[in-house]
């Protein structure tokens, strides 16, 4: 049986409604491994003929998370970012992302400085999925054309998160949809 955008949307509430925490993100992410397999879905929401761009698929007025595409139509390096007090999922339907996760190594007294060490870096294939837990930090860095799925916990644009600059410690604000 196909597996589409509107049976993960139900699989996400139902699976989230039961478990918000890592354990039900962790189904989330196996099923959005799923849906990143099925041609009829990639082929509607993330192909070579998508727009590119950020779409909003779904927004859930009752649990919060959202899933979004991300068609990129040009490679990009982000800096090391959060998504604040929120989890995201990627998922790559074309190209790959390199994932690079971080840790904060200063004591965190000082807003406005931080300092960070890789802990672990790998790459996304297409059908793989990737999660980050509420304050993770990470940056990525894909190809032309790249494409990915996103769920997040919440919409971040609604609420505050940092990136970095690894050379001169900076922390700054994120502005919405600055970097994902
Ligand atoms: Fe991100």
């Amino acid at each position: 049986m196909s597996y589409g955008l509107e049976e993960f949307i139900a699989d996400c509430r139902s699976v989230l409604k039961q478990d918000a925490g890592p354990a039900g993100r962790e189904i989330v992410r196996q099923m959005l491994e799923r849906l990143l397999h099925e041609t009829h879905f990639l082929a509607r929401y993330c192909s070579d003929v998508t727009p590119a761009g950020l779409r909003v698929l779904h927004d859930d007025a009752e649990l919060g998370f959202q899933i979004l595409v991300h068609a990129n139509a040009k490679a990009r390096v982000s800096p090391p970012h959060d998504h604040g007090k929120s989890w995201a999922i990627y998922g790559q339907a074309a190209g790959h992302t390199d994932m690079v996760e971080y840790e904060r190594v200063d004591n965190g007294t000082d807003p406005a400085r931080a300092q960070l060490r890789i802990k672990r870096t790998y790459r996304l294939n297409p059908g793989e999925a990737g999660i980050f837990q509420d304050g993770a930090i990470h940056s990525i860095d894909y190809p032309d054309k790249a494409r990915f799925i996103r769920v997040t916990g919440t919409n971040l644009d609604s609420i505050p998160r940092i990136m970095f600059d690894m050379k001169t410690g900076k922390v700054t604000p994120m502005t919405p949809q600055r970097a994902t």
